[in-house]
């Protein structure tokens, strides 16, 4: 019984809603899905996909739209690309093109036909997700957990562990300036124990006059699957789109709902400067770049004034 109960709550299913137009970064996504973005050498999909799988999933939903070929290609052998390096003895090379997604990782698309909103792409992957707590990670979020160069766990498998010991919802939180309140879906909550406090209300994108608090929703979710059922009633919202705060907002009504203060560092990247910042931000921690980044920035800063070279 005990096994069973286990078993059920395990976070297998991870979906990755990248059907959205991605406005903020034309012309480049007229043609570039804005999740395959490179920070340094690998697209933003790439760092999702590998928080998710270690995290402990194994089978990845892709909600893409028709025009998204080039998440799917991404995923795809690359018979072709894999034979050349091997010929070649670029043993390396090989290892990250075949490394893309471990052995024992599926990877499943479907299509979001119209953008509908967040909240629309998320019931889209009901048919591959079933009747089983799922996760959510949207991939412009990027979330870094180290110190000091080392790695911690990162922000979805601390989630997991949570979901998986309390048996609740869980959502990713951060603490945002007030005046920022109208960029994000903000959370009321009972007050913290640690890093979690069960959530009372949402609102979707406030006035910061009007916002229960400063703790913001970022882009990772657990989520019990009645959140489908939910999504199925939940009308446009806010911008015309189904939001996923809407149908949250309905399932906290009805189960726990758990806001959880990750441990780690979160770049929005769907914004130019988020970008910019994961981007330096890698560069400087590469093992092979790190010298020349910041010997590359020092001369930038100082050719341009900002700091004194001597
Ligand atoms: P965003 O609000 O960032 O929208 O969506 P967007 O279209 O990606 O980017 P901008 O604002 O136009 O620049 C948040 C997440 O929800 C997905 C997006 O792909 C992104 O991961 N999404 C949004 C969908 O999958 N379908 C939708 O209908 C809307």
């Amino acid at each position: 019984m005990q096994d069973a109960r286990t078993r059920q709550r395990r976070i297998r299913k991870a979906v990755f809603p990248v059907a959205g137009l991605g406005t903020r970064f034309l012309p480049a996504t007229k043609t570039v899905p804005k999740e395959m973005l490179p920070i340094v050498d690998r697209p933003l999909i790439q760092y999702a996909v590998d928080e998710a799988i270690e995290a402990g999933c194994d089978t990845l939903v892709f909600v893409t739209n028709r025009y998204k070929h080039a998440v799917a290609d991404y995923f795809d052998k690359a018979y072709e690309l894999e034979q050349k390096l091997e010929r070649a003895g670029k043993a390396e090379q090989l290892e990250l093109v075949r490394n893309v997604l471990p052995p024992g990782v599926r990877a499943v698309f479907v299509t979001q036909a119209e953008a509908l909103g967040l909240g629309h792409a998320v019931l889209c992957a009901k048919p591959v997700v079933g009747d089983e707590p799922f996760a959510v990670l949207l991939p412009d979020d990027l979330i870094w957990n180290r110190q000091k160069g080392v790695a911690g766990p990162g922000a979805l498998k601390q989630m997991a562990d949570l979901a998986e010991a309390s048996g609740a919802s869980v959502i990713a939180t951060q603490d945002v300036p007030r005046e920022k309140t109208g960029s994000y879906g903000i959370a009321a909550t009972e007050s913290f124990n640690g890093r979690q406090g069960r959530i009372t209300a949402m609102v979707e994108k406030p006035k910061p006059e009007d916002a229960p608090s400063t703790l913001a929703v970022v882009g990772r979710y657990v989520l019990s699957p009645r959140i489908f059922d939910l999504l199925e009633a939940t009308t446009p919202g806010a911008g015309g789109e189904i939001q996923l705060t809407d149908a949250i907002s309905a399932l906290l009504r009805e189960e726990p709902v758990l806001a959880y203060r990750f441990q780690g560092t979160r770049f929005d990247c769907g914004t130019h400067i988020g970008l910019i910042e994961a981007t330096i931000r890698h560069a400087l921690d590469h093992e092979a770049l790190s010298d020349a980044a910041r010997e590359t920035m020092q001369r930038a800063l100082g050719e341009m004034g900002v700091v004194d070279l001597d």
